[in-house]
């Protein structure tokens, strides 16, 4: 690895605990103005002081994100499909690598639909961008995209995603939490970072699913729904950083959530 894409991979990952908070914000590439994120830099902009890495599109960083941030950008550079289309699976790669480069990003992110009829397609966009990544030291993290199939979220399944995502040299990879997490992460030889899916009922579920998920070897979260379509998305986003780097229980991170509510 060389020296620029490891520099990247740890303003991403703490060099302290190699772990991060990521603030994900790309659903509108497929999702349009989804709930809570119509306008993404009245969303984005109180969460940035708090969050490790923004994930998002290029469109959005441009026009909603100051140039004057400090926080690694991991770009979404995947995409081609909608809620409303034909079929979720079908991306392609949506920005050069040169344009990625421009924007000064920290990495570069796309979907794997495994399991679909575009298995083939995205797993060659995904060994594509590592070609082009190492190129340039840019890292690329691997999202096991699951469609609108949740049900999909079991541990032979995301076991599978995750692993062929880092033997086609993924630097990190992101996936769901589900029952016997730890094996995902035993099977993958890169970082594991798990997104929060669809709003839970209470934040204290979704602050057990970031606790699970770190003490069973995640190396952090790559969440969105579950903090910004909070009532109170600051306070939501301290309290998982809390448990993210701060090894708080669930208790320790609701009094942290608690005491940041306004
Ligand atoms: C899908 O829209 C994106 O890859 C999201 O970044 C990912 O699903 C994480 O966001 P959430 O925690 O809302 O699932």
């Amino acid at each position: 690895m060389n020296w620029g894409l490891k520099n990247r991979l740890n303003r991403i990952f703490s060099p302290k605990d190699g772990r991060t908070v990521m603030l994900a914000v790309d659903h509108g590439y497929f999702l349009g103005p989804v709930s809570k994120l119509e306008d993404p830099r009245k969303t984005i902009e109180p969460l940035l002081p708090y969050t490790d890495a923004l994930m998002l599109t290029r469109g959005v960083l441009r026009n909603c994100v100051s140039d004057a941030i400090d926080v690694p950008v991991v770009l979404r550079v995947s995409g081609g499909n909608s809620i409303v289309g034909e079929s979720l699976s079908n991306e392609g790669l949506t920005v050069s690598m040169e344009d990625a480069i421009r924007l000064n990003v920290a990495a570069v992110a796309l979907s794997l639909y495994i399991g679909t009829e575009h298995e083939h397609q995205t797993i060659l966009n995904l060994a594509k961008l590592v070609d082009e990544g190492e190129k340039y030291g840019i890292p690329v993290l691997a999202v096991t995209a699951v469609g609108k199939e949740l049900d999909k979220r079991d541990v032979k399944y995301l076991s599978l995603c995750c692993r062929i995502a880092a033997e086609m040299g993924a630097h990190a990879v992101k996936t769901y939490y589900c029952d016997n997490f730890e094996k995902i992460v035993k099977s993958c030889p890169v970082p594991v970072v798990i997104a929060g899916g669809p709003k839970l009922n209470t934040e204290l579920d979704a602050l057990k699913l970031a606790y699970d998920a770190v003490q069973r070897g995640a190396r952090g979260v790559d969440m969105g729904r579950n903090i910004w379509q909070s009532k109170h998305p600051v306070a939501m986003l301290k309290a998982v950083k809390a448990i993210v780097h701060d090894k708080a229980t669930v208790k320790k991170a609701q009094q942290v959530f608690n005491s940041s509510k306004k």
